[in-house]
């Protein structure tokens, strides 16, 4: 299967994706599969939801676009709704999670040269984090293997160690204006940060004068089991973004803001044409309805909790090509032993009608659309565990 007009930046697996249901995709032969990536964690409902299409068809036929030249009624109360749930002052809209980034990257400047600290420049981010693919967002992602052949690129982008506290203390210094992190690490194979990591940046960063940024924009959204990934792991950003799962499949991005920080960007210091537009937020405020009509928090607790007994048991059984899995709420990461490769095995699945995704480390990543049922996860995980013991059988004969 090819699409020769498209440009070939993508390894596109050979499959035509023509409609959708809840956890299910249907191809061009009418095959169902169950999606356990829900389009890299985006379709938090699922997919064709009755609700966000009805919002979605409502809002394009009174208004689609009008610039952030004007007001208009979705992106103000798509505000005032992620304001009131996150306690943060106000919300910057965008189109995508590197955007989102950006926003926050240059508003990091931005505040420290308001406050006359010119050299205070410095963006911290962490090894294994990835925050997208535009030049600023890329500069501070850290693994080189995405930057090879972009250079030059903004500079100003420093790297401490994932999830090492001793190393937190020289890497914070008064030059720094911020640090930049996802508290799950999702693209690097699934990889929460600790409690007492976290808490040790937050507590250097206030201490030193340096903003924290959360980059939520994979882990947030309720996929740790509460609307905002920093609720689940207790430790409050100055700044967080998001993307991905906020308009269910429709693009729209936000960064939210502290009230301290609002002042930094005044008008003509950063925009987008698009960012916010109606139809965007009128998903993204749909999705907010129906996820409090479903108790979805609830309901990814409870389904995360099952998800990882079942993944603990499949490591524990089939130890010799699966490690303990990484993860929390509905963003699991499955380390595979070599041998055997997470990228073979995700293409056997997608042969048995199931749909995972991959990361670093030789990694299969699990982030099914979070109204997936425990009968649906128990599907997956034995799928997982049938496709390796075919291909561990093979390897080893
Ligand atoms: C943590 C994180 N940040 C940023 C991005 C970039 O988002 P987008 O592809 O919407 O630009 C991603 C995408 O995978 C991500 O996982």
């Amino acid at each position: 299967m090819n699409e020769p007009a498209l440009l070939a930046n993508y390894a596109r697996a050979p499959v035509r994706f023509v409609s959708g249901d809840g956890c299910y995709l249907v191809d061009e032969e009418g095959r169902r599969y169950l999606d356990a990536i829900a389009g890299i964690a985006v379709c938090a409902l699922g997919h064709a939801h009755p609700g966000i299409a009805d919002a979605v068809a409502q809002q394009a036929r009174r208004l689609v676009h009008a610039s952030n030249l004007y007001y208009h009624e979705p992106s103000g109360e798509l505000a005032r709704e992620l304001t009131r749930r996150s306690g943060f002052a106000h919300a910057f809209f965008c189109n995508s999670g590197t955007e989102a980034n950006e926003a926050a990257i240059k508003l990091a400047r931005k505040a420290a040269y308001r406050r006359g600290e010119h050299d205070r420049t410095k963006i911290l981010a962490f090894s294994g984090g990835f925050h997208g693919r535009t030049l600023g967002a890329l500069a501070a992602t850290a693994n080189p293997e995405y930057k090879v052949g972009f250079a030059p690129l903004p500079e100003g982008f420093a790297w401490a160690p994932f999830n090492d506290i001793a190393a937190l203390d020289a890497a914070i210094d008064d030059r720094t204006a911020a640090c930049l992190i996802e508290p799950v690490q999702g693209e690097s194979g699934v990889h929460p940060a600790s409690e007492e990591f976290l808490q040790e940046l937050r507590r250097l960063c206030s201490a030193r004068g340096a903003l924290l940024i959360f980059d939520e924009v994979q882990c947030g959204m309720g996929r740790l089991g509460d609307l905002f990934a920093f609720q689940s792991v207790g430790v409050r950003p100055d700044l967080v973004t998001m993307a991905k799962a906020l308009g269910n499949g429709l693009p729209i991005g936000a960064m939210l803001v502290d009230g301290t920080l609002s002042e930094a960007l005044q008008p003509g210091d950063h925009g987008s044409t698009f960012g916010g537009s109606p139809v965007g937020a009128a998903a993204a405020l749909a999705h907010l309805r129906i996820r409090d009509e479903l108790d979805l928090d609830s309901h990814v607790r409870a389904v995360g909790a099952h998800t990882e007994t079942r993944l603990i048991a499949l490591a524990q059984t089939m130890a010799k090509y699966v490690e303990a899995p990484r993860g929390r709420g509905l963003l699991w990461g499955v380390p595979i032993r070599r041998p055997l490769q997470a990228g073979v095995i995700a293409e056997d699945l997608r042969e048995l009608g199931i749909l995972v995704g991959t990361g670093g480390g030789n990694t299969l990543r699990l982030a099914p659309p979070l109204i997936i049922s425990t009968g649906e996860i128990d599907r997956l995980v034995d799928a997982i565990g049938a496709v390796i013991a075919g291909i561990g059988g093979r390897a080893t004969k």
